[in-house]
């Protein structure tokens, strides 16, 4: 493993960029400073988005047999596309998560968030345990991506079983073992996707209609279904944790003294779901003064760039408004940057709004845990109870 990007290791002394080599010996360029990550996400032309997506730990060929045996090909669509079709792919995605259709669902999701923190309120009130992360966070932002793709009905736990690993898949350090486990789930998923991508209706029709190969279609579907919608309710799992440890926000939000999207842009910024993001340089180049060959693997460290002093005041403290609070690169930068980030800030925005004062009196039974992963956080619970 590279190293777990947050935690004790994002706060501990680091060098503007240092190489590290990973658990399977490839050197990766780590880049922790705001402006040098800005700059390398920025420029897709120096550095490319290609390898985005690629295995950390290489796949083996007993995998490789596993995932063929599904027809699975991922072309590049979204996050590792560079190439000529990127801007018109983006943009019939971009159009389908248009703020106006971001908003139209606030009023909906509202009244979902509002019914089930009723019911957690209901079974605090009795002195059970409630799991915000199962029994709140985990299916909210597949619902409403469902409804804004026009997604053909599909077991929101099956959805959330790929989703998962296709996550440990890509960017977990893995045995042979669990890599044929996971490739024969996300196969599975993605021979169910190749149906969406060929009959739906809404996102995959008017790719189809664009001209976009069988391939291309199923593979935006794919990100979609787990950048979409994962890497949401990850952050709201984080974020109540972190609002669990910090009393006098949850006050400020109680009084009106703090707004609620400031809250959700401190979140992003100390608790991205999303702590790293790959490119890779196409050319000989430099960065701060340090040359950089073609080929380098370079690690766009969001997380630690969130806690760069020189853009925040008081970059390790949870200060919603503070001056810097909203400059995070949670959402990545340039021509590839996060296309649902208005999603994602409505989907908090609802959820700490609605959400926040259940955890007014309760205690951490179990904090979130989450696994090595060079990416993503994958907490996979956050149990209260009551005093
Ligand atoms: C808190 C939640 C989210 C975080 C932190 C996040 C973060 C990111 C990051 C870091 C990137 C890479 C940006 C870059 O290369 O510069 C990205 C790309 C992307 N995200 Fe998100 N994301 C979130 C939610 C969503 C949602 C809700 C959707 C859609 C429903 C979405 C769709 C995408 C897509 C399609 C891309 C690829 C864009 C492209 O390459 O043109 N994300 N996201």
């Amino acid at each position: 493993m590279l190293f777990r990007g947050w935690g004790k290791s994002v706060d501990g002394p680091w060098p503007d960029l240092a190489t590290v080599v990973d658990h399977v010996g490839v050197p990766h360029l780590v880049v922790t400073r705001h402006a040098l990550v800005r700059r390398v996400l920025a420029d897709p032309v120096t550095f490319r988005p290609d390898n985005a997506l690629d295995a950390v730990t290489p796949i083996p060929v007993a995998a490789l047999r596993v995932l063929a045996g599904h027809r699975f090909r991922l072309p590049p669509t979204l996050a590792n596309n560079g190439g000529a079709s990127h801007p018109e792919i983006r943009g019939i995605v971009a159009d389908a998560l248009h703020p106006h259709r971001v908003a139209a669902q606030r009023p909906w999701l509202t009244g979902l968030v509002r019914d089930r923190v009723a019911g957690l309120t209901a079974a605090l009130d009795a002195g059970r345990p409630v799991d915000l992360y199962a029994d709140l966070a985990a299916d909210l932002p597949l619902l409403v991506l469902a409804r804004l793709v026009e997604l053909p009905d599909a077991p929101v736990g099956a959805v959330k079983d790929f989703a998962r690993a296709a996550l440990e898949l890509f960017w977990a350090p893995l045995d042979g073992s669990r890599q044929l486990a996971l490739a024969a789930e996300v196969g599975r998923f993605h021979t169910v996707l190749r149906g969406f991508a060929a009959t739906g209706g809404g996102l995959a029709a008017r790719l189809r209609a664009a001209g976009h190969s069988p391939d291309v279609v199923v593979g935006a579907l794919f990100f979609l279904l787990v950048a979409g919608q994962e890497t949401t309710s990850q952050f709201l799992t984080l974020l109540l944790h972190r609002l669990a440890g910090e009393p006098a926000v949850r006050a400020g939000l109680r009084s009106g003294e703090v707004g609620v999207d400031d809250v959700v842009e401190e979140g992003l910024r100390l608790e991205p779901p999303i702590v790293t993001w790959r490119r890779v340089a196409a050319v000989d180049t430099t960065l701060g003064e340090a040359p950089v060959a073609a080929g380098t693997s370079v690690v766009a460290w969001l997380a630690r760039a969130g806690r760069d002093p020189a853009v925040v005041d008081a970059p390790d403290e949870f200060r919603p408004g503070q001056p810097g609070s909203r400059r995070h690169l949670a959402f990545g930068a340039g021509p590839h940057r996060c296309v649902g980030a208005q999603l994602a800030r409505m989907e908090a925005a609802v959820v700490v709004a609605e959400a926040a004062p259940l955890l007014d009196g309760v205690t951490v039974v179990r904090p979130p845990w989450c696994p090595d992963n060079l990416t993503f956080r994958m907490p996979d619970a956050f149990v209260v109870r009551r005093v």
